[in-house]
């Protein structure tokens, strides 16, 4: 099954489109990467994907739902490029964060359990991050936050992972960790996996595809 489909996409914020007649299929379980220069376009074809746009021409289809649907019922994971820029005066907790990423798990209006705590706990210590549990967000360095994104968005068990350069200013021993695990999820959960980087990709061991996003259309 194709868990996302893209065809013949044209996208414009003003008169020159920046995704021309684009098309994309990513099957489940597959684990692909996304380049291509800054301005190409790899952003908002991310936020096409998580409905956060909409194409002017061509369709878009998650699971072969609609794209926003399926995002709201938490079957994504998704880590946006500069996350941590807006958490500085945010006055929540790492677990606080950690926890609106299991929001499908612990279902509306009700509160957080054991089994939840525990989810967090062991998220967080697979990227080597449970010291911070209690922290303000906004206590934490810019690498340490982007972390945090990281683990919120694996630790809801998503289907698909969207990255947005979800590296960015983490230090390379922390990268090294953090793709092992990403080739992890991959192998062993089946979790399918969307990254877009501009860092080395000889480091994303276990990566099936590169693409590169050129002209508006993406080149394999
Ligand atoms: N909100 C917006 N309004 C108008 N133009 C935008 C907006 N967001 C992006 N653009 C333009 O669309 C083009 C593609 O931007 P996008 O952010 O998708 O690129 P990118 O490939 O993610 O780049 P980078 O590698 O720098 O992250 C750029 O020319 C950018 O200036
Ligand atoms: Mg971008």
């Amino acid at each position: 099954m194709n868990i996302v489909s893209m065809e013949n996409i044209t996208f414009r914020y003003a008169e020159v489109p920046v995704l021309r007649n684009m098309d994309l299929e990513i099957r489940e379980e597959e684990y692909v990467l996304l380049t291509g220069e800054n301005g190409s376009g790899k952003s908002t074809l991310l936020k096409l994907l998580l409905g956060e746009l909409q194409p002017q021409d061509g369709r878009v289809q998650m699971f072969g739902k609609d794209p926003g649907r399926v995002f709201s019922a938490g079957e994504v994971g998704y880590v946006p490029q500069n996350s941590i820029s807006h958490n500085q005066n945010f006055p929540a907790t790492v677990e606080e964060i950690m926890m609106t990423g299991l929001y499908r798990q612990i279902g509306r209006f009700r509160l957080p359990g054991r089994i939840h705590r525990e989810c967090v706990t062991q998220t967080l210590e697979e990227l080597g991050m449970e010291r911070f549990l209690k922290k303000r967000i906004g206590e934490l360095s810019g690498g340490q936050q982007q972390r945090i994104m990281l683990a919120r968005a694996v630790a809801g068990n998503p289907k698909l992972l969207v990255l947005d350069e979800p590296t960015a200013g983490v230090d390379a021993q922390s990268v090294k960790e953090f793709y092992r695990l990403l080739n992890e999820l991959n192998q062993k959960r089946k979790v399918t996996i969307l990254l877009v980087t501009h860092g080395n990709i000889s480091e994303c061991a276990g990566a099936h595809r590169v693409l590169k996003m050129e002209e508006g259309r993406i080149s394999n």
